[in-house]
């Protein structure tokens, strides 16, 4: 069957779909990190003006394209773009729709694997003990990292495959069953996930669990506004960069879901919602875990040489152990738990416009769409996995 007429089912299930399409990995790991090199506060600003004056706008501007588009049985951007205007050459400005999500799926989803990877290990413990050193080696063995030239790590290995395969299976059960009914389930697991970790986070103090300094210090650092910095284009640039990334705009993906609306569906505030949820969860969740827990264990000085992959791969797991045997585990499992629900309703978004595109335009069915899909994702990751150290990842990146 092609996918042409499906629709979403229900108004909480398109919202949730779609900011599950934009809660992703960059509100947990990539906002903190951005927050931080460009100063905390002086980020902040900025970022709040572009979400008002772009990204809220875009999303809008994406909507509406992609519910005109699907009118015209159109859901992926070149067949989108084509019924937008006159111009013949419009559609293969769509073309970008595709490709981009196809390349980005294949890295995103590596790393997607490996939260899924370290939920288990933090649910086995395996963290238990180790020092700082440990848990750093721990994580490039994980990734392969040796004297050969193909240093990949089977575990890493078989846990992109089960991801891939899971991302696969909610493509192949469709829009409502599949992208709809995931959604329903994990964004309200993850919101629940953030929440204990935030306040967890949040009510550290010097002296409580290991910790040195009161983890309140971190959200002074983020939310004490800097107003010189407004100045410094270089701080804008990133606060926009940030802003799309978060709202997965100019991707092609929200046209992509938005296509399933059916033709009076209300854009304006669906849009408006699935945009602040997903700013709720950045802002607030993604504010509150990472950097008020870092500077509660390592001070304030220790944001200078933060990461987001460092500090979430290496350094958390870590610290995560003062909480005890039981709550370590659970931090542990609600972290890396989160960023995998984060993960894949957004890698999933990633999928969904080339496999419409398949569907559309050669008449693929789903089950064949799904599975031209994966062997491209596999092909494209490859790469970033055997040739991790020597930079292939970071290239995708
Ligand atoms: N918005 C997602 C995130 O924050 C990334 C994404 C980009 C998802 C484009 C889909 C399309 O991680």
């Amino acid at each position: 069957m092609s996918g042409t007429n499906e629709r979403w089912a229900s108004r909480i299930g398109l919202i949730l779909a779609v900011a599950g399409n934009a809660v992703g990995l960059g509100n947990f790991l990539r906002f903190p990190a951005q927050a931080i090199n460009n100063g905390g506060g002086a980020f902040i600003i900025p970022y709040l003006v572009s979400l008002v004056v772009m990204g809220i706008p875009l999303l809008w501007v994406e909507w509406a394209i992609g519910r005109h588009g699907g009118q015209y049985g159109h859901h992926s951007t070149p067949g989108m773009l084509d019924v937008l205007g006159k111009s013949r050459v419009l559609k293969y400005f769509g073309v970008f729709g595709i490709f981009t999500n196809l390349v980005v799926a294949a890295y995103y989803s590596y790393i997607e694997s490996w939260t899924l990877a370290y939920t288990f290990f933090s649910l086995f413990d395996v963290f238990n003990g180790m020092n700082q050193q440990e848990v750093i080696q721990y994580f490039k063995s994980y990734l392969g990292t040796g004297d050969g030239f193909f240093n990949f790590s089977p575990v890493a290995l078989f846990f992109f495959v089960v991801t891939l395969g899971l991302n696969l299976w909610i493509l192949s059960r469709g829009i409502s069953a599949g992208i709809e009914k995931a959604s329903k389930i994990l964004m309200p697991l993850l919101i629940l996930f953030g929440i204990f970790l935030a306040i967890r986070a949040l009510t550290l103090e010097a002296g409580e669990s290991g910790a040195v300094e009161d983890a309140i210090a971190g959200l002074n650092f983020l939310w004490t506004p800097q107003f010189d910095s407004l100045a410094n284009p270089k701080v804008w640039l990133a606060a926009a960069g940030q802003v799309f990334f978060t709202l997965s705009v100019g991707m092609g993906s929200i046209h992509c879901y938005a296509a399933y609306l059916r033709k009076n569906d209300d854009v304006a505030l669906n849009a408006a919602s699935a945009g602040f949820m997903n700013e709720f969860v950045e802002v607030v969740l993604g504010g509150s875990i990472v950097i008020p827990i870092a500077v509660a264990y390592l001070g304030l000085a220790s944001l200078s040489a933060f990461s987001g992959f460092g500090m979430s791969f290496m350094t958390l797991p870590m610290l995560f152990e003062n909480w005890g045997p039981f709550l370590s585990a659970l931090g542990g499992l609600a972290w890396f738990g989160l960023l995998f629900f984060a993960g894949i309703t957004s890698s999933i978004a990633m999928g969904q416009p080339v496999m419409a595109f398949l569907q559309d335009s050669f008449k693929f069915t789903r089950q064949k769409s799904t599975v031209l899909f994966g062997f491209a994702v596999f092909l494209l990751a490859l790469p970033t996995i055997l040739l991790y150290d020597h930079g292939a990842f970071d290239e995708y990146d």
